[in-house]
């Protein structure tokens, strides 16, 4: 008995073997194969543009409420303002935003501001105002189409500024010039 399953495993042993070297001849016609199977990453990426353009969209824009010529634009101590857009009706001559600092932090630790210039003025008066710590704006930077001064905690402050200085040669942003606070605190600004 033992010595028959013994063969009978032999058998086996053998057929898979067999079946093993069949397989072996086989893989020479699987090249006819992978042709087909590259076909398929193909058209992965041309399905995956649609969702880096859907991305954008999701970076949700936190438009200002504007409503005659104004806004109000919250400030925090988390170094953020609560609005990263704000359109101006073309219909306004002059326009007014007004800022409210919704924290408790001091106007040295996290003051804040708002600022109205070109984008690619932004960092130029930052930087050349970070020595003036009641408007952290230079005196007399003409770079800063207009600005207010700096505030703290608890406080509000305003600025206004005539709408047709931003109608031209945008585009422009508004900002807090607060050392250190630019990177987080912007946001464009349009007539429209
Ligand atoms: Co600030």
């Amino acid at each position: 008995m033992k010595s028959r399953h013994l063969l009978l495993a032999g058998a086996v042993a053998l057929a898979l073997a067999a079946c093993g070297k069949s397989e072996a001849p086989t893989d020479t016609t699987a090249p006819a194969a992978a042709p087909a199977a590259a076909e398929a990453p193909a058209a992965a990426p041309a399905e995956a543009p649609p969702a880096p353009a859907a991305a954008p969209a999701a970076a949700s824009s936190k438009p200002a409420v504007v409503a005659d010529c104004a806004t109000t634009v919250e400030a925090n101590d988390m170094m953020q303002y609560n609005a990263d857009s704000i359109t101006v009706p073309a219909s306004c001559t002059q326009f007014t935003i007004n800022l409210k600092h919704t924290g408790k932090l001091a106007a040295n630790v996290m003051g804040h501001n708002v600022v109205i210039a070109k984008e690619a003025d932004m960092a130029g008066i930052a930087a050349d105002g970070a020595a003036d710590p009641a408007t952290h704006v230079k005196a007399g930077d003409t770079r800063a189409i207009a600005h207010s001064k700096v505030i703290g905690g608890g406080e509000s402050t305003s600025v206004s500024f005539d709408v047709a200085k931003i109608k031209d040669g945008g585009p422009f942003k508004f900002f807090c010039s607060f050392p250190g606070h630019l990177a987080l605190m912007q946001g464009s600004i349009q007539v429209q």
